[in-house]
């Protein structure tokens, strides 16, 4: 199993202030593919990348939209890894005793939440919300049922606006698009203000949410990257532990216990 090295250890047991930041590789081990791998099934010919843009939208709104329809389906058919659990954990703890562990996540699922854990921003908003194209109106709709997400869905067009009759979007954050700078400032101001900045499960490559570890450097702020493997960003990390999250993320909170 994984050793966190001691002077992590000691860091983290006098850390009040934590600032996490997580993407698409906290959800790998709970069956959630990351962005930059390669996608199965139908989706196999496309890239993440090619599909969550306006253009793709607007080119071919039903092969989009059934695509988060599909990944609606398939977070709500997978549950939380030990990782998210661990940072559930630890935000409990350190809370309890006067703390604070806020998390900004990438992610569109709800894996977090799902594994009682607050978080303080999702940087490129969540899958599970949906707005009008043409109105910007948050539209409620009830996740699809498809069995299992081998064999992915044939594609159905988005619902029209009741309001407007625009096509209804996924409420995510799109490649080109603005993130909400609501979420962007909460989490500069969360990083700003902790002991130690932890980076979980992201390959620092999408801007401007990468940039904000940065942020650490200002003050010196120790940062700590969890992941598999090199990313965009490590070279700013203070240490680097090279392992999944759900393997590094247990023992990591365990010892802050002892
Ligand atoms: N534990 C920790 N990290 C992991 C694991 C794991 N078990 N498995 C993979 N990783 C790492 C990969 O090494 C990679 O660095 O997770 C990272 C996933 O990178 P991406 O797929 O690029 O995901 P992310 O960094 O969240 O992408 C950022 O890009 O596609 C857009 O909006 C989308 O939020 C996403 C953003």
């Amino acid at each position: 199993h994984h050793e966190i090295p001691d002077d992590v250890v000691s860091l983290l047991r006098v850390a009040r202030r934590v600032a996490v930041l997580t993407g698409a590789g906290i959800s790998a081990e709970s069956g959630v593919p990351t962005f930059r791998e390669v996608q199965k099934g139908l989706w196999e010919r496309f890239s993440a990348q090619d599909l969550a843009t306006v253009d793709a939208f607007e080119s071919d709104p039903a092969l989009v939209w059934t695509w988060y329809r599909w990944r609606q389906s398939l977070i709500q058919q997978v549950e939380p890894n030990p990782g998210h659990a661990a940072l559930a954990r630890w935000q409990k703890h350190l809370t309890e005793s006067g703390g604070t562990l806020t998390i900004a996540t990438q992610n569109v699922d709800d894996l977090h939440e799902r594994a009682g854990a607050e978080v303080l921003a999702h940087l490129h908003g969540s899958i599970f919300s949906h707005r009008c194209l043409g109105c910007g109106s948050a539209v409620e709709l009830p996740a699809p049922q498809y069995d299992g997400f081998e064999s992915p869905p044939s594609p159905e067009d988005p619902p029209s606006c009741s309001a407007c009759g625009g096509l209804i979007r996924p409420g995510v954050v799109w490649f080109g698009e603005m993130l909400p700078m609501d979420a962007f400032e909460a989490t500069a101001e969360a990083i700003r203000h902790a002991d130690v900045v932890l980076v979980a499960g992201t390959s620092g490559i999408v801007q401007p949410a990468a940039s904000l570890p940065l942020l650490a450097l200002e003050r010196g702020t120790p940062l700590i990257e969890v992941n598999p493997e090199e990313t965009e960003i490590s070279e700013v990390m203070d240490y680097c532990l090279r392992g999944p999250s759900g393997q590094l993320l247990p023992p990591m909170v365990d010892s802050l216990k002892r």
